[in-house]
């Protein structure tokens, strides 16, 4: 598998990673992953934008993002995935330099890795639905940040796992945020619910991308907070994110959602999705 490091592409075998690099020691930097559909990038500009606001907001300089695309399309090229399903990874640390809580001196070059895998989409997910449980947020204060720090998502992922569900949706001061590597909508009322977006919810490319789709069809839409004491009521409850597109939550901690089966404002949101998705793939 053909990868790229600080400016080369090589084999992934051959990436050599310093042990002082400050992802390694501290998790700082940033990550995105995009989806590729038979070579098309699924809203490219998009995550670019948000990775450039991780930047920014924890004062990573010195990286030229303008050039990531060409590195992606040739990723693609590179492994064999031009007409593929693929996803790309993209990471940016503040690079290496011996370890200090406080910044590296001027002038230290962030690491930049980037790698394109095959892809298979979770179909059997989308069409049955998944479960998921309510846990508390642990994670800190600003997780509008695609931060490299994902150990409260991971643990939140792994405990959702051993409960036979699919997803962790996070829960604080009684609201409902998002889940541990997806954002979450909800529906009452016949209507999309959606939380605001604030320092504790990762601004989702998909949930923009649904947000649009569900005003061309004529799905009504609040932006407002999201209660844990809803749970019962809300007729459906979607996962969406860059791999899932959009997965009905059918169970949330053991009790069935609505009906306990996909819903129809999930399915028709589905189905628009695919719309888009196979116009991208048949642009020539
Ligand atoms: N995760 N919220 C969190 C915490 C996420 O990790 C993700 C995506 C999303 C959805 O964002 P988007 O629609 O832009 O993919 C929301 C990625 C896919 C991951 O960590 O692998």
């Amino acid at each position: 598998m053909v990868v790229f490091f600080n400016g080369e592409f090589l084999e992934k075998e051959n990436v050599a990673i310093s042990p002082d690099d400050r992802g390694f020691l501290f998790a700082d930097g940033v990550y995105d992953v995009v989806r590729a559909y038979r070579g098309r990038l699924f809203r490219w500009q998009e995550h670019l934008d948000r990775l450039a606001h991780g930047l920014k907001e924890l004062r990573i300089e010195g990286v030229s993002l303008g050039g990531l695309e060409k590195i992606a399309f040739q990723l693609l090229k590179e492994n064999g995935l031009e007409a593929a399903e693929a996803t790309l990874y993209l990471q940016i640390t503040r690079g290496a330099t011996l370890r200090s809580h406080r910044f590296p001196p001027q002038g230290t070059i962030p690491t930049v890795y980037a790698e394109a895998n095959p892809f298979t989409p979770p179909i059997e997910l989308r069409k049955k639905g998944a479960s998921a449980i309510i846990v508390p947020d642990e994670r800190w204060g600003r997780c509008d940040i695609k931060t490299i720090n994902l150990l409260p998502n991971t643990m939140a992922n792994q405990r959702a796992f051993e409960a036979g569900a699919f997803e962790a949706i996070f829960a604080r001061d009684g609201l409902l945020l998002e889940g541990s590597h997806s954002s979450i909508l909800f529906v009452k009322d016949d209507a999309l619910l959606c939380p605001p977006l604030t320092n504790f919810i990762l601004p989702g490319i998909t949930r923009n991308v649904v947000l649009s789709l569900a005003s061309t069809e004529s799905i009504s839409v609040h932006i407002r907070p999201c209660l844990e004491n809803e749970v019962a009521e809300f007729q459906e409850i979607l996962m969406l994110g860059t791999t899932s597109e959009i997965v009905p939550i059918t169970k949330v901690n053991g009790i069935s959602v609505g009906t306990g089966v996909p819903g129809r404002i999930a399915r028709k949101l589905q189905s628009a999705f695919r719309r888009i998705t196979q116009e991208l793939k048949s642009r020539s």
